[in-house]
């Protein structure tokens, strides 16, 4: 199965709608920047390396009809542009890393024809999706070292080819592990509110022949008690300088389950999700969401009494306390963390 969930085509952004699935597969061709922040806002695309790539385009889509031929001009509208897609979700670092890659590369040819810097805009939009490919397939070698025969791997959220442009992080080891011949059975947590574990994981896993359960999210904990889970592998939207790590809401129980439990949790994710700027997990803005994704299933259906309140962040923090390991492009990173992270990222074993 090859398919890619963010491209550039015929002069547009072309991503799968992510909220028809698994009914239906919809390609959507984006030429707006506003579409795009919607599709982003709205989950038509989504998933940390995902937004990297169409944060990336979006600052292109912002600035490719700019008609001015001085610096200046050009430079207010690409920051206008940047900062309009940058707003559009808060959590995940590689959507700010790929607006802040085009912003650079721009930046540094300041003293071309607008032209061409349009361009050297668009190409790195495209380097970031080559980047992307190959860093998951790397994160897919690496981790697939951890699995053996046999395993049995509990996942939550979508991490998988959805959220990335064509492989996955935490989905990319398992795929990885299945390529070397290995046989891996998963369970995907269901991921309320927004159902990515059962609509995107399921759908993606048993597209490729992988052995995939759902499971109600509060089953995780008896199926670990009966010894039915040998390890988690979760995703990431920001890890912290420290370890801490924001992933789907959720992931923090799983976390505590697994210590409880005695079973590996591991997180798996790209350089560009890392952001070293931050100390600590504390530091990461949290996203809050509509909390009608809470008292309903997919706004089709209101499954809560006429006016219940409810709270609906989008994410939680897993102390790096709870990681056994972070499966990277650049290897497999272990505590101590604020050490191994920067050795590892820098290239300096
Ligand atoms: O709200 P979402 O669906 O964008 O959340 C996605 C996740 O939490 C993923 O696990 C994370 O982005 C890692 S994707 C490789």
């Amino acid at each position: 199965m090859n398919i890619r969930t963010i491209d550039w085509k015929n002069d547009k952004v072309r991503i799968i709608d992510q909220r028809s699935l698994p009914q239906k597969l919809v390609y959507l061709d984006i030429d707006k920047p506003s579409d795009l922040r919607r599709a982003i806002r709205s989950m038509q695309v989504r998933g940390a390396p995902a937004l990297g790539a169409a944060a990336a385009l979006g600052v292109y889509l912002g600035v490719k009809g700019y008609m001015g031929v001085g610096w200046q001009g050009f430079s207010r509208r690409l920051k206008s542009a940047a900062k309009y897609i940058a707003s559009s979700r808060p959590t995940a670092r590689n959507l700010f890393w790929g607006v802040e890659r085009v912003v650079l590369a721009a930046e540094k040819n300041k003293n071309k024809p607008i032209a061409v810097i349009k361009k050297i805009i668009l190409d790195e939009a495209k380097k970031i999706m080559r980047e992307d490919a190959l860093s998951c397939r790397k994160i897919g070698s690496y981790g697939s070292s951890l699995i053996k025969e046999g395993s049995r791997v509990l996942t939550v959220c979508n991490a998988g080819i959805l959220a990335t442009i064509d492989y996955g992080t935490a989905l990319g080891v398992i795929y990885s592990a299945c390529s070397h011949g290995k046989k891996v059975k998963v369970f995907s947590c269901e991921t309320r509110p927004l159902l990515q574990g059962s609509r995107l994981s399921c759908w993606e896993l048993s597209r490729r022949g992988v052995d995939v359960a759902m499971i109600a999210d509060n089953t995780a904990s008896s199926l670990m008690a009966g010894g039915k889970v040998d390890m988690v592998i979760a995703g990431a939207d920001r890890i912290a300088a420290n370890g801490d790590t924001a992933n789907k809401i959720g992931t923090l129980n799983l976390a505590i389950l697994s210590r409880y439990h005695k079973i590996p949790f591991y997180i798996a994710a790209p350089e560009s999700t890392f952001d070293l700027s931050i100390k600590s997990g504390e530091q990461i803005k949290i996203e809050m969401r509509d909390p009608r994704e809470v008292t309903g299933i997919l706004f089709k259906k209101t499954t809560a009494p006429e006016g219940a309140r409810a709270i609906n962040p989008a994410f939680d923090v897993t102390p790096h306390r709870l990681i056994s390991a972070i499966i990277t492009d650049k290897g497999i990173i272990r505590g101590p963390y604020l050490r191994n992270i920067k050795k590892i990222l820098s290239g300096r074993r």
